[in-house]
């Protein structure tokens, strides 16, 4: 099922998501609605944990399934804490990275094929997925430099660590995800400077979903 008010920002590394998530959290409040804002990995206190096993140490620590099974694990944690609650509570749901993230790191960048992931979601969670996912799409070497210029937490920079081919997979794979899903799926071009990156965000979200955001 389609949850109306859970929206997801997307994309490579760098690309400026939390940034973004907060600004448009921000912008829906100034209309009044309640917004909770979350990440993935993480978002819930045993989602957190399972983070902890999959942003650092080394790179092949984990083979793909595996992976794909901790993030998932993290996942359903996820929605049935945090994401459901507030979603049954009438607040809008504003995700950092969900699904689609396994989709494009397990699957477009680490091999998984599709149809197992996709498995992996129905078991798990059956057909919930967000009303509006944004994809902020940028070159991955530009992403790399935000990222590793960021800092961002100790040792928290497994992923980055993967090689510049694995980053073309995932962000060729987003783009990809974004055809195959037109109706909920925008691509936001971020390598614009942060306010006309928001600007596109607002318009997207008053477009696709109705809300009276400013131009
Ligand atoms: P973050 O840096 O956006 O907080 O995310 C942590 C890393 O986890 C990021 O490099 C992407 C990766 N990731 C996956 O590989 N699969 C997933 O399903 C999710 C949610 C994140």
């Amino acid at each position: 099922m389609t949850a109306p008010r859970f929206i997801t920002l997307e994309g490579g590394e760098g690309a400026g998501k939390s940034t973004h998530l907060r600004r448009l959290g921000e912008s829906m409040r100034a209309l009044g609605e309640t917004v909770v804002l979350t990440r993935e990995p993480g978002g819930s206190e045993g989602a957190e944990q399972i983070r902890a096993l999959l942003v650092g140490g080394a790179v092949n620590r984990w083979e793909p399934v595996t992976e794909a099974l901790l993030h998932y694990a993290a996942r359903r944690d996820h929605v049935e804490r945090t994401i459901r609650p507030a979603l049954d509570a009438g607040s809008w749901v504003l995700c950092d990275r969900f699904a689609d993230s396994t989709m494009a790191y397990q699957g477009y960048g680490q091999g998984l094929a599709r149809d197992r992931i996709e498995a992996l979601h129905r078991i798990v969670l059956g057909e919930f997925k967000p009303a509006l996912t944004l994809i902020l799409d940028l070159p991955v070497e530009e992403g790399l430099i935000r990222a590793r210029g960021r800092g961002g937490a100790a040792g928290e920079d497994r992923y980055e660590r993967m090689g510049p081919g694995f980053h073309e997979r995932l962000r060729a794979g987003f783009l990809d995800i974004a055809v195959r899903e037109p109706a909920r799926c925008v691509i936001i071009e971020a390598t614009r400077p942060v306010e006309a990156v928001a600007a596109a965000i607002r318009a997207a979200v008053r477009e696709r979903l109705g809300l009276g955001l400013p131009a």
